[in-house]
């Protein structure tokens, strides 16, 4: 089906980015997460709460793979603990074409400063949380991803720019 999936950190506008991605290729957008929270009629966060991590991973792998037989070509958002999960990794590459936003962690900084939303991120001092995380990852995204995209100060319709121009 060759669809277009979004990884990255959080706050690296996998969201944002897909979504007008999709809107300039005229493709439908798709969410791990929303379709999680729609299943599940509560926010992540809950999940995280009520359920704990574990569970919420399980949520994400079954969801991943029920994509794998989406019958229209769309752009896919993925959460950005997905793609650690080994299981995960081979959907995401049947899936189709990997994008990975790369931002630094100055950058999520800014963007994550006053984030509630995000379990991942709390407790303790956030730059040690961001460095930590990422440092568990950043290999792994590289891994993952067919392209690598620098966001750090660019614009979003730069970026929609030079990814369509990479993915032609
Ligand atoms: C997570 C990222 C979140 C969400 C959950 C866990 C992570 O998605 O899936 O809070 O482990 O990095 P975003 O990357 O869209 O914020």
């Amino acid at each position: 089906m060759n669809h277009i999936v979004m990884i990255g950190f959080m706050g690296a506008g996998k969201t944002t980015v897909g979504r007008r991605l999709a809107r300039a290729l005229d493709l439908t957008f798709t969410d791990t997460d929303d379709r999680i929270v729609e299943r599940m009629q509560m926010p992540v966060t809950e999940i995280f709460n009520v359920y704990g991590e574990p569970y919420f991973r399980r949520l994400e792998t079954e969801t991943v793979k029920e994509l794998v037989s989406a019958r229209e070509r769309c752009v896919i958002s993925v959460g950005g603990g997905l793609p650690m999960q080994e299981a995960n990794q081979s959907c995401l590459k049947e899936l189709g074409t990997v994008i990975y936003l790369r931002a630094t962690v100055e950058t999520l900084m800014g963007r994550l400063q006053s984030d509630t939303s995000r379990p991942m991120l709390r407790g303790g001092d956030l730059r040690t949380r961001i460095e930590t995380l990422m440092a568990a990852r950043q290999e792994t995204y590289e891994r993952v991803a067919d392209i690598c995209i620098d966001t750090d100060g660019k614009t979003f319709s730069q970026l929609i720019l030079e990814i369509t121009e990479k993915i032609s």
